[in-house]
């Protein structure tokens, strides 16, 4: 069972300036929720009890978000507030929680060399803190990928989605070897031109490694933008002959990738609508608004 998670959430989210100037992305929130507590209760659903964040200059407000506050606690139960209180109770979600900060922007790949010393000599997760799998984050796909690790020896498993052939461009694509909703991968690329993508299944954002990992990020050559790819490091895997496993989302974890406007008026709108106590009110709302 795979129980450390390496959450990187240090990028700067320059696409959604500027609500993300003195915010993280990760904090945006989504309906009810900052997208982040979504990650996380996610992972907690899949047996992860000790989470590292990566973290950067401005991300003070994670660490807060995670902390008890017992300040607000303690007025709310004077106002007797208990449906306020209610929406505090993640605070109580179990999982320990641990920070570090990624000295300078040197890509997802120098973000994860920061979970080194964290995960030490066990196979761990990385989930990227702005990607919501599944509609309130309900997905089993972790536990699915600790399977796939454990039965198929792997040195790393990765969540893949399948996405229009034009979308790739965006994406890290893998080439598979196989078919099925477990495969294995011979090779991948970093967003690619979509006439040269090697398939339409786009990395979703969910990966298990064994700690070798480390040592191909340790190798890989930066791009040229002077970033550590982690997709450069899987790939190393691959071309040594280790075995990279894909595990294909299913209909229902669909991922929400909060990485532009367009996507995240789309993930409010679907996750508000979903609300069960403002959706309801929200869709008449919504619905008078359209026919304006
Ligand atoms: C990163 C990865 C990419 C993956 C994507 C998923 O890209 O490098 O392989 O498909 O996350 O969201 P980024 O979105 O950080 O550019």
């Amino acid at each position: 069972m795979i129980r450390n998670a390496v959450v990187p959430v240090a990028g700067l989210g320059t696409r959604l300036l500027p609500a993300t100037k003195s915010q993280p992305k990760e904090m945006l929130p989504v309906a009810k929720k900052p997208i982040v507590q979504y990650v996380v209760e996610e992972l907690a659903r899949n047996d992860i009890d000790r989470l590292l964040f990566v973290t950067g200059r401005g991300k003070h407000s994670i660490e807060n978000h995670f902390d008890r506050d017992p300040e607000l606690r303690a007025s709310l139960e004077r106002a007797k507030k208990q449906d306020l209180l209610d929406e505090l109770a993640f605070e109580g979600i179990g999982l320990s929680f641990m920070y570090t900060r990624q000295a300078q922007q040197n890509g997802l790949g120098d973000a994860i060399l920061y979970g080194e010393p964290f995960v030490g000599h066990d196979p761990f997760l990385v989930a990227l803190g702005d990607s919501i799998i599944g509609m309130n984050g309900e997905s089993d796909i972790v536990r699915r990928m600790s399977q796939a690790y454990s039965e198929r020896q792997a040195a790393a498993v990765i969540a893949v989605e399948e996405v229009e052939i034009e979308q790739t461009r965006h994406y890290g694509v893998v080439q598979p070897d196989g078919d099925g909703d477990v495969f294995a991968i011979s090779d991948l690329v970093e967003k690619p031109n979509p006439k040269d993508a090697p398939s339409n299944l786009a990395i979703a954002g969910r990966y298990v490694f064994a700690p070798l990992i480390f040592d191909m990020l340790r190798r890989v050559q930066p791009d040229k933008k002077g970033e550590i790819q982690l997709t450069d490091a899987i790939r190393m895997l691959c071309a040594t002959g280790r075995r990279v496993v894909g595990v294909k989302l299913s209909k229902r974890e669909k991922r929400y990738d909060i990485g532009n406007f367009a996507s995240y008026y789309e993930t409010f709108a679907e996750f508000a609508l979903a609300d069960p106590q403002y959706g309801a009110e929200f869709r008449e709302r919504l619905k008078k608004m359209l026919a304006e």
